[in-house]
């Protein structure tokens, strides 16, 4: 067997035995910090290739003043991020976010909130009608979104917006149950720490950034699907 498919599934095996990806829509588990990110993403799944997002993508704070105001850091720096799932103004956002610790900085936490505990039956008539599109029109196209569609659950509050009146209503539905939702927050705080998170499910958001935290540096890694 060849080095770094043992290697990849040695990975596999120290997954945290508590959780479960379906279960939980996260998995946290440890990888060798020499080991480079690309042989463990290639050994639990399908890459999500698309001309304009790299493979890896190293993640670091930043002041929103050196940034543009297209992303996270531009809109927020170095503070909270709001929950979202990631490229959520795409028609098919990625399926899974492999998060992977560089460089610790213990008090900044990574914090999830399931889709389960923000929808609920009551709510589908409304989710049905309700339309939302990407905040900047991508082409002169403008495609209309639905915040769950089968499988596929999508929120931003920056990157998508109502499309009509339903959609106000529903968006603001979601922005008050995600506040007062209680998060699960995973502290990757070790070189190697991983976190794969179910991002057709999860929503994610960032802690604030303080001085004693701006050497945080964060792999990520987007999967078309995970062999689980
Ligand atoms: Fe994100």
């Amino acid at each position: 067997m060849p080095l770094s498919k043992a290697l990849a599934l040695k990975s596999i095996y120290r997954l945290h035995q508590e959780s479960a990806l379906g279960d939980k829509g996260f998995l946290r588990f440890e990888s060798d910090p020499q080991q480079p990110i690309l042989e463990i993403a290639r050994g639990l799944g399908e890459l999500f290739e698309a001309e304009n997002i790299a493979s890896v993508q190293t993640l670091v704070p930043k002041m929103n003043a050196d940034e543009q105001d297209n992303t996270y850091s531009g809109n927020f720096g170095l503070d909270v991020f709001p929950f979202h799932t990631d490229l959520a103004h795409w028609y098919v956002p990625p399926r899974y976010i492999l998060l992977r610790c560089v460089n610790p900085a213990e008090h900044v936490a990574t914090k999830l909130i399931d889709r389960r505990s923000i929808l609920d039956e009551q709510m589908r008539d409304l989710m049905n009608r309700a339309h939302f599109r990407s905040r900047k029109r991508l082409d002169r196209k403008t495609c209309l979104l639905k915040i769950l569609h089968n499988n596929l659950f999508r929120w931003d509050s920056l990157y998508i917006t109502p499309a009509n009146k339903a959609g106000i209503e529903l968006k603001n539905i979601i922005d008050e149950r995600i506040q007062l939702v209680k998060p699960k927050e995973i502290f990757l705080d070790k070189c190697g720490d991983c976190i794969l998170v179910d991002n057709w499910r999860m929503l994610h958001g960032r802690g604030s950034i303080n001085n004693d935290s701006m050497h945080r540096k964060i792999q990520r890694v987007y999967f078309k699907e995970v062999r689980f």
